[in-house]
């Protein structure tokens, strides 16, 4: 099969679309045909090497995707997975990996995965829609519903609102009945935030995100008021502290990740003082993206596709994510 393959960490040209032996298909296993695999903010980050993260060499990279059954292996249940079906799978097994980081991902043209992963595709979701929500749209889920509790009437302020996480976060906020403040490092992409539902945006390439906070519903107080209720903030580095100024009291701050650095300076002051809560967010279940696709089916919430290229592509879509100038997610077709 056709595969992108990195055989050695580092840049972008470690990364090519090579011939590849098909995946070995074992009795609990289905070989599926790849028909669209989607990218993710960690992406290049893997391809550059995470520390602490041990990724086994060669890799496939590509934790998302969707496609038909090609076979299945021998301890397979045949009355329920047959060759043609649509599906889709959760990349992360429990105690195994994740696809893409330390298990063989989807941006191929095969991949076999364990039985115990597969979810079945309601008719209305395309592959290009379902490849775009496992890893962003999950982790969105749980960290907006499960645990961060977002509720109607409540003010979110989300960073980094662009990209994959982000614009699910918008959209599942706006459904959930909040008023949503969404920023974005250009004002192109800030003005597509407002097409998807954001009721206020930053473009923080020109605007404090904590100036225009306290403009839109004035400086936090010890005793309540100001500020907004819940501050969605993967994005770490500088904007970590500062958030907290732009947090009312008694707020919640979601964390899922940190893009721009993962030990910024803090201050922790504020977090007694205003009595935050700060809240870790990682991964999500099956159940969350099985109830994804049925919200896609219904049309409740729609994935944001900033492209589709060919898989040969993938390094000029990967290099989009690098520059930032991805709005959703980046799909690539085998
Ligand atoms: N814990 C988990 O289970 C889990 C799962 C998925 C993702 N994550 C984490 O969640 C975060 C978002 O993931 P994603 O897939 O949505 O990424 P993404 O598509 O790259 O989006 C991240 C957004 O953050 C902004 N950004 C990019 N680089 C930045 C930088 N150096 N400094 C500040 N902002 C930057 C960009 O928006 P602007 O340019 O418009 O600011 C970009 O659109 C990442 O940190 C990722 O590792 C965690």
């Amino acid at each position: 099969m056709k595969a992108i393959v990195f055989h050695a960490h580092g840049p972008l040209e470690n990364m090519r679309l090579e011939e590849f032996p098909d995946p070995a298909v074992g009795p609990e296993e289905i070989l599926v045909r790849v028909r669209a695999v989607s990218l993710n903010g960690f992406d290049p980050m893997i391809l550059r090497g995470i520390p602490g993260l041990k990724t086994p060499l060669p890799m496939i990279p590509g934790a998302d995707f969707a496609g038909d059954i090609v076979s299945v292996g021998s301890a397979v249940d045949a009355s329920k997975w047959r060759p043609g079906d649509r599906v889709t799978a959760m990349p992360y097994i429990p105690r195994v990996g994740m696809m893409g980081e330390t298990l063989r991902g989807g941006a191929a043209e095969l991949v076999a995965v364990r039985q115990s992963q597969l979810i079945r595709m309601p008719d209305k979701v395309s592959y290009v829609e379902a490849a775009a929500l496992p890893t962003a749209y999950g982790t969105a889920l749980r960290m907006m519903v499960s645990r961060g509790q977002v509720k109607a009437g409540e003010t979110v302020l989300i960073l980094g609102a662009t990209g994959g996480v982000g614009t699910c976060c918008v959209q599942l906020a706006k459904m959930l009945g909040a008023e949503v403040v969404a920023c974005a490092s250009s004002a192109a992409k800030a003005e597509k935030l407002k097409s998807i539902g954001a009721d206020h945006v930053i473009d923080t390439s020109k605007q404090d995100f904590v100036a225009e906070t306290i403009r839109l519903y004035g400086k936090p107080k010890h005793w309540g008021g100001g500020g907004v209720d819940v501050i969605v903030n993967y994005s770490g580095g500088d904007s970590w502290a500062q958030s907290f100024r732009a947090l009312k009291r008694h707020g919640r701050l979601l964390i899922c990740g940190a893009t721009a650095g993962y030990d910024p300076k803090t201050d922790l002051r504020y977090i007694w003082s205003f009595e935050f809560t700060i809240i870790g967010s990682n991964g999500w279940e099956m159940a969350d993206q099985v109830q994804l696709l049925d919200m896609v089916a219904d049309r409740r919430i729609r994935p944001i596709i900033h492209s589709e290229r060919p898989l040969a592509e993938i390094r000029h879509s990967m290099q989009e994510l690098i520059d930032r100038t991805v709005f959703g997610k980046a799909v690539l077709i085998p």
